[in-house]
């Protein structure tokens, strides 16, 4: 039981039903084009509805929404359901990001975070709930980060809102597991996207979105409930989060130097 996977493994992606939410850029556009090649059926969404066109017109179904809004996020759902028949993996893959430190606050940038992140995620579970329940399979997964597995300089409101991520997964998990819905948690180190681009440090172990979009695709297959990469990187993050509270925080202070 010990050594079985969290989450079913999903053995192959041809013709499953996979909608992603926040596909126009990054990790979100690397992975729909992977699935794509893999033969899925994939739906993808964002605010820029340009962007997504020109991507993905003619291969993919294209539903531009604000994940804040979760009436939009309702339609969507409503919207693949009736043409697909129902989902078989939902990705929050959303997120924005902006460098804020605890001396300079910003509050509006802090919420807006927060809301996208968070809020955002739970608008995007509350609307494919009923179906995934309906159906007694199926699968939901969240884009958080290794940022959430503790307190990091510079990373007010960003941190927090994929801390809560984390233990929003958790959550579904041990709510769903039995109703034989898959829950997985996907925490990437740093990945070269417009959301880093502006990072004003250097980031240890960055890779490149279409790397990130390969772990995630092997992560679905072999059905872990936490998929981190690079391991390296999340690996050692995960040991200094091992560490009492004394310790971690000298440690991540001395280390980063910020
Ligand atoms: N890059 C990294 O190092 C890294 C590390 C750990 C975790 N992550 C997480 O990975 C996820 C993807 O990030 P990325 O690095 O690929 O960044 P990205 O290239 O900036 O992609 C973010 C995606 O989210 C969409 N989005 C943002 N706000 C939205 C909203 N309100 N409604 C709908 N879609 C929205 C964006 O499209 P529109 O702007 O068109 O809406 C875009 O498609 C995020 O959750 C991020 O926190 C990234």
């Amino acid at each position: 039981m010990f050594f079985q996977p969290l989450n079913p493994p999903i053995q192959s992606f041809q013709g499953q039903r996979i909608w992603l939410v926040g596909a126009s850029t990054g990790i979100g556009a690397a992975l729909a084009e992977q699935l794509i090649a893999a033969g899925a059926r994939v739906a993808v969404s964002a605010r820029s509805a340009d962007s997504l066109a020109q991507q993905f017109s003619g291969r993919a179904e294209i539903l531009p929404l604000d994940v804040t809004d979760a009436t939009a996020l309702n339609v969507g759902a409503q919207t693949l359901c009736t043409h697909w028949g129902g989902l078989d993996l939902v990705l929050a893959i959303a997120g924005t990001y902006q460098v804020m430190r605890a001396d300079r606050v910003d509050l509006a940038a802090a919420k807006r975070i927060l809301d996208i992140n968070l809020s955002g995620v739970l608008n995007l579970f509350a609307a494919v709930q009923p179906t995934l329940l309906k159906q007694g399979h199926g699968g939901f997964g969240i884009v958080s980060s290794v940022a959430g597995y503790g307190g990091l300089p510079l990373s007010l409101a960003y941190g927090a809102s994929k801390a809560a991520c984390i233990n929003l997964a958790q959550s579904l998990w041990l709510d769903l597991h039995d109703k034989g819905i898959g829950i997985y948690l996907i925490n990437p180190g740093f990945v070269r996207t417009p959301l880093t681009a502006n990072n004003p440090f250097p980031m240890p172990f960055l890779i490149d979105a279409d790397v990130a979009a390969q772990a995630i695709m092997r992560g679905l297959q072999r059905g872990a409930f936490e998929i981190h990469f690079p391991k390296t990187f999340s690996r050692l993050l995960k040991l200094l989060n091992l560490l009492p509270h004394w310790l971690y925080l000298r440690l991540v202070k001395r280390g980063t130097g910020l």
